[in-house]
């Protein structure tokens, strides 16, 4: 499938074709709009849908063509944040809280794979945390395993090492029962499930949300959907300016996909802890023996770094740890939503117009933070109690991550000084065939992008959201905005939340 959040391709977009919703073509009227068709929203629908509520889900993208498309798709209870944080941050319920709501989430895709007979491959394996050799401090693996059962999970434990043939990893603390899939092939039966049950999926941009008493979203092509309930999943919100956004930050993340002979991967998901940290994991790869390799990291902030090479140190990083290694076949990248206190934000709109849910801030955990949504969102529309509703509640203010909320707004105040920042080339001369550069025209910052074809498009540089100047991406071929993480692809058109428009012309 073709994804429209960047120019990379992951394996799972290469190895699934998903249905293309047709265009809405009329008003609707259903109990719940889902504006979004990643994992949230498509599991929110999922699930409502499977209450007998009638629900369509609204995407101006293909079906998973967001972030769900870029994950590595590791299953996990092992927080990235380390339980010994989250339990500071949210106190020991909120990290027992923390711990079964992943947990659930893993077995509810499990559960929903088997019952819709899902062929997405599924497994069942072991996570191991390790202090890798260059990392001169560490996490303290017996406080992390300590504060990991405190949550409630028992069976964790340390090891001599991780199950690894070719590289020592040196003690490791195991999770057991993670579990990792292709998203793209879950998320297909899942669809198609929604579609059973009468649901509609739909291409159409959302223009306008509305909540209240008759919340309603209109398209930008002027259809109208009432509903009793709006969910906008949308990776980041495109309903709030503020209320949600000074709370999290974009980091970009890059993965690789390595061809290894089978037997060379680990059948286990992999984490070390530098910072940034690594990411591994493996894929069957079903054209013979081989396997595929999935290694992530080398994360930085969105529109604040140049990718350039991110991909090749990942390469060196792993060549040195499988010598073995095939060629580099896959390299893609994505977008983190780290949120201050290392939870996701779900449930009830923050700006407490009624009626709207919203969904965000993966933290790393897209796939089991994406699953949660589907669950507790269901609930709070179904007028059901959920224990996890508070500590994913929207609104919350965590004290005790005020460092990372200072921290990461000095951040955002400081990129408003790339005004005062020289042009990126003199002019559009310079610009090289399917690159993209700011200029500098008197006060004017422009987003100049030639095409293979030589033809330059113009349009402000002034992201639409909150007015920071945005950045060119070389490898995805998008401008990303560096203050909330708004994406554009080269014609400005918008591809990411919070903005919810295109670039304005120049
Ligand atoms: Fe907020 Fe661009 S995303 S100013």
């Amino acid at each position: 499938m073709r994804a429209d959040s960047g120019k990379t391709v992951s394996v799972w977009m290469d190895t699934a074709e998903l249905p293309r919703p047709p265009a809405l073509e009329k008003d609707l009227t259903v109990d719940v709009c889902v504006v979004g068709a990643g994992i949230a929203g498509l599991t929110t629908a999922y699930r409502l849908s499977g209450e007998g509520r009638s629900v369509v889900v609204v995407d101006d993208g293909p079906l998973a063509g967001g972030e769900t498309a870029r994950t590595t798709a590791h299953l996990s209870n092992a927080l990235d944040d380390r339980y010994g944080w989250i339990e500071q941050v949210h106190g020991e319920k909120g990290a027992r809280l923390t711990a079964e709501s992943h947990t659930a989430a893993i077995d509810a895709i499990e559960r929903w794979t088997r019952e819709e007979g899902i062929d997405c491959g599924f497994e069942r394996l072991d996570g191991y945390l390790f202090n890798p050799p260059e990392e001169e401090e560490g996490v303290d693996l017996a406080r992390e395993r300590d504060a990991a059962r405190r949550a409630g999970l028992a069976d964790v434990e340390i090891v001599a090492r991780a199950p690894l043939s070719l590289f020592d990893t040196g003690p490791a603390l195991r999770f057991p029962r993670q579990g990792q899939f292709h998203p793209l092939l879950y998320l297909r039966g899942i669809a198609a499930a929604i579609e059973r049950r009468g649901g509609r999926l739909a291409k159409a941009h959302a223009a306008k949300i509305e909540g209240g008493a008759h919340p309603s979203v209109e398209t930008a092509d002027g259809r109208v959907v009432r509903a009793g309930s709006v969910v906008v999943a949308t990776n980041s919100p495109v309903n709030l300016r503020l209320a949600i956004h000074t709370k999290q930050a974009p980091y970009r993340t890059y993965v690789i996909g390595v061809r290894v002979p089978h037997g060379v991967a680990p059948r286990a998901l992999l984490w070390d802890t530098l910072e940034p940290y690594h990411y591994l994991r493996s894929q069957p790869l079903g054209d013979g023996g081989d396997e595929l390799l999935i290694v992530g990291g080398e994360d930085h902030k969105t529109g604040q770094e140049d990718p350039g090479e991110r991909h090749s140190r990942l390469e060196g990083w792993a060549r040195t740890r499988f010598p073995s290694m095939g060629d580099v076949i896959y390299r893609w990248s994505g977008q983190v939503m780290e949120t201050v206190d290392g939870l996701a934000f779900i449930g009830a709109s923050p700006d407490g117009v009624q009626n709207v849910y919203v969904a965000t801030g993966d933290s790393g955990m897209g796939m089991t933070h994406g699953t949660i949504a589907g669950i507790l969102i269901g609930d709070l529309v179904l007028g059901r109690e959920n224990p996890w509703a508070e500590i994913y509640d929207p609104s919350r203010i965590s004290l005790r991550a005020a460092a990372n909320f200072a921290k990461e707004n000095v951040n955002v105040a400081l990129q408003y000084a790339d005004y005062a920042l020289p042009a990126e080339a003199e002019g559009p001369q310079e610009i090289p065939a399917g690159e993209g550069a700011v200029l500098v025209e008197g006060v004017k910052r422009i987003a100049a992008y030639r095409d293979p074809s030589g033809a330059v498009h113009r349009h402000s540089a002034v992201c639409v959201h909150l007015g920071c100047v945005v950045a060119w991406n070389p490898l995805e071929k998008s401008w990303d905005c560096p203050c909330h993480g708004s994406r554009f692809d080269p014609y400005g058109r918008v591809v990411n939340g919070p903005a919810n428009r295109d670039l304005d012309p120049d």
